[in-house]
């Protein structure tokens, strides 16, 4: 997009209407430009404040086509998409960002993780697996991976012992070495189309043991001002070596040692980000869309501390979601509340979120405990 492109008949195309299309469609509704999503969920999220829903999966080809060739630039929420069509779009020239290139290489993990190694940047140990023996050579305990398809912890194994090998996954995969985790980092970073980057803060994130989903984060991390830098230093060239243009959450281990490792990287805005909507001069959602449009990337400054707690669908319940609490929940002081409008939960399906601010990150968590207690989502079925 030039300087003199008329922005006020600017079409943004997004690929996928769950929370994370539904947010960026509205910061793009904020500065009103037209929104077109492809997703196949009648009523998906992204759907209830778009312009237009082109109603497919993400493997159909023509409508991929129909979506890029209807808008100016076509953006992701997900990456589990078909990328030929949108490789051979791109190569004609329509404006794809990141390029479906960075799409398909991320898609495939195993060799994400070659390109962070071959930048040098430091990641865990990891080899490629074909056979059991492969596996039994690399000794446990050992973390195997997918190579395709993962996400909120599916397509991750731990396997303890040999006596674990019943549990491998069966699909194609790589292994990795079991981390001693300390903390778990993300860092968002932003890069325009010029190659300019930006950084949001450092930020702690905090899982569900039960489902190894991201449950809580914490801005800013805390961690010392010697590991921000690293962690900042690491996340900038992990995102300068793919060279994508748009929103990259890098995910990072801090090690009980004090070293800190990449895990990997998401292609688009990303759960460790929710907080920026509030807590930030710019959020992730309008970060993006700055982004892909050719405009100036706005700060990533951060104004408050903040605590963001993911609103799950409560285990036992299904169905029409019904929230329970909402009144009680928003009377804590610099509470938002998120919901992102799924007309369907179930147990840990992420319905919402909800981001405190306070002057002090103990007094944050403090009321985002208060608030998680208070507030849950249940279901018109018991199950
Ligand atoms: N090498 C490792 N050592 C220890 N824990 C790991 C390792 N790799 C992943 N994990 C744990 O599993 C979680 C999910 O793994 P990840 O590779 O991030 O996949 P996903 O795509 O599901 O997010 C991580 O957030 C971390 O808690
Ligand atoms: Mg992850």
């Amino acid at each position: 997009m030039d300087k003199d492109f008329n922005y006020s008949n600017l079409k943004l195309g997004i690929i996928g209407g769950g929370q994370l299309g539904k947010i960026m469609s509205q910061k793009a509704k904020k500065m009103g430009f037209h929104v077109t999503i492809l997703d196949p969920t009648f009523n998906c999220p992204a759907a209830q404040v778009s312009d237009k829903h082109i109603m497919g999966g993400f493997h159909d080809s023509a409508l991929l086509e129909q979506l890029v060739q209807e808008t100016d630039v076509t953006t992701f929420e997900l990456e589990h998409v078909d990328t030929t069509i949108l490789k051979e779009l791109f190569d004609n020239g329509h404006r794809i960002h990141p390029s479906p290139y960075i799409i398909e290489l991320i898609q495939n993990k195993y060799k994400q993780k070659k390109l962070l190694a071959d930048n040098g940047i430091a990641i865990p140990a990891y080899k490629d697996v074909k056979t059991d023996e492969d596996l039994k050579a690399f000794g446990f305990p050992v973390i195997q991976k997918a190579k395709f398809g993962g996400y909120d912890g599916k397509g991750v194994q731990m396997l303890k012992s040999e006596a674990d090998l019943d549990k491998r996954i069966t699909q194609e995969s790589f292994i990795e070495e079991l981390v001693d985790i300390d903390k778990e980092l993300a860092v968002i970073v932003a890069r325009n189309i010029e190659g300019e980057t930006k950084c949001y803060p450092v930020v702690e994130m905090l899982f569900d043991e039960r489902v190894n989903i991201c449950d809580s984060v914490i801005a800013p991390a805390r961690i010392s001002k010697e590991i921000e830098k690293t962690s900042i230093e690491l996340s900038v060239k992990s995102i300068k070596a793919l060279k994508g243009v748009g929103i990259f959450a890098v995910e990072l281990f801090l090690t009980k040692s004090g070293d800190i490792l990449v895990n990997e990287i998401a292609p688009r805005p990303h759960n460790s980000g929710h907080y920026t909507i509030e807590a930030c001069a710019t959020s992730q959602f309008e970060q993006i869309i700055r982004a892909v449009t050719n405009l100036p990337l706005g700060s990533t400054k951060l104004l408050s501390p903040a605590v963001m707690i993911n609103v799950l669908g409560e285990e036992g319940y299904a169905g029409e979601p019904f929230i329970e609490g909402i009144h009680d929940a928003l009377e804590i002081p610099e509470l938002s509340f998120h919901f992102y409008g799924k007309t369907y939960t179930k147990p840990f399906r992420k319905m919402g979120h909800m981001t405190v601010l306070a002057d002090d990150i103990d007094t944050a968590l403090e009321k985002a405990m208060k608030a998680k207690k208070i507030l849950k989502i249940k279901g018109s079925k018991k199950i």
